[in-house]
């Protein structure tokens, strides 16, 4: 890589593409509908490095959930290339877990039978596979509830479900689309705590994929923000802050206010000046 390359990547706010964990490369989409050639993901290229938090933001129909099916290698179908740890990806594979806003858990098995299923490819034997379905209840906060089904659950337990059986294989990358998005405000916002958590603890690399602002920068380290028709990179924004975040925080309020800018306006933010804060003198505002 010669320096104007690495000086490129560092203005589109990119990681060396050398020492990623994800590689997207020109990644292009086209659907075929009615006979009509439908481009729904244009150039696509974001590296994303160990252990990061990447959030993907745009509106609806802008290719965020054609991104992750291609990543999680549900549809070979694409022009470019998608690498992870240096290797083309071919097919789905237990590096990369995945979980969906709709939980898409099974009615007739039970919350631990469903997290299992996470486990169907790995050669264990029965014992260390139920270990690891205990773990990884127990992680997700649903001791106790091992042998309840579904309908017995309610929309947060269920999502509960649902990332565990998407960690449960030991994925090095864990992909989530839209996952608190049918959740009420209260349970959405401690989803997303025991979501910071578990990164804590495993350092996992995380592709979020949501429409939500607050979320994307209460999470993520960087946040890719596309455009539609077809969907492309607009611009990319560094959350430069460190956990525990302030929901309420100025510092994060800033930065929503520059997010929903890029997703609604030219681009061209200029934060608005802050001058008094109840009485408060500005240098005394901690930013
Ligand atoms: N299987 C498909 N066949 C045809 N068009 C599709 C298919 N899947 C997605 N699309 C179209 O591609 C675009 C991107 O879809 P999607 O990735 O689901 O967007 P998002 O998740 O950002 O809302 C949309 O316009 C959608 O209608
Ligand atoms: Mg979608």
């Amino acid at each position: 890589m010669n320096a104007f390359n690495i000086l490129a990547l560092q203005a589109a706010n990119q990681p060396d593409p050398a020492e990623s964990l994800v590689r997207f490369d020109g990644v292009g989409k086209t659907f075929s509908v009615d006979g009509q050639a439908f481009e729904a993901i244009r150039d696509f290229n974001l590296s994303i490095n160990e252990g990061e938090f990447i959030a993907i933001v745009g509106s609806s129909g802008c290719g965020k959930s054609t991104l992750l099916r291609l990543l999680v290698g549900l549809d070979a179908d694409y022009s470019g290339q998608i690498h992870v740890d240096g290797k083309l990806v071919s097919g789905i594979g237990g590096d990369r877990g995945i979980v969906f806003q709709e939980h898409r858990l099974f009615p007739w098995l039970t919350v631990a039978q469903n997290i299992a299923l996470g486990l169907v490819n790995e050669p264990l034997t029965q014992g260390e596979r139920a270990r690891k379905v205990n773990g990884f209840v127990e992680l997700v906060g649903l001791k106790g509830f091992e042998s309840a089904y579904p309908h017995q659950l309610s929309g947060g337990m269920s999502q509960r479900v649902a990332i565990a059986r998407g960690l449960v294989a030991s994925p090095r990358i864990l992909l989530l689309d839209e996952p608190f998005g049918a959740l009420d405000a209260l349970t959405r916002q401690q989803l997303q705590d025991e979501l910071l958590a578990i990164r804590e603890r495993s350092g996992i690399t995380t592709l979020l994929v949501t429409h939500d602002a607050e979320e994307a920068t209460y999470l993520a380290d960087r946040v890719v923000v596309m455009e539609p028709r077809p969907g492309r990179i607009k611009s990319i924004v560094d959350i430069d802050l460190p956990h525990p975040r302030a929901r309420t925080g100025v510092a994060l309020h800033r930065l929503r206010e520059k997010l929903l800018h890029q997703l609604t306006g030219d681009g061209n933010y200029l934060p608005p000046r802050i001058d008094r804060v109840e009485g408060v003198r500005p240098e005394f505002i901690a930013l």
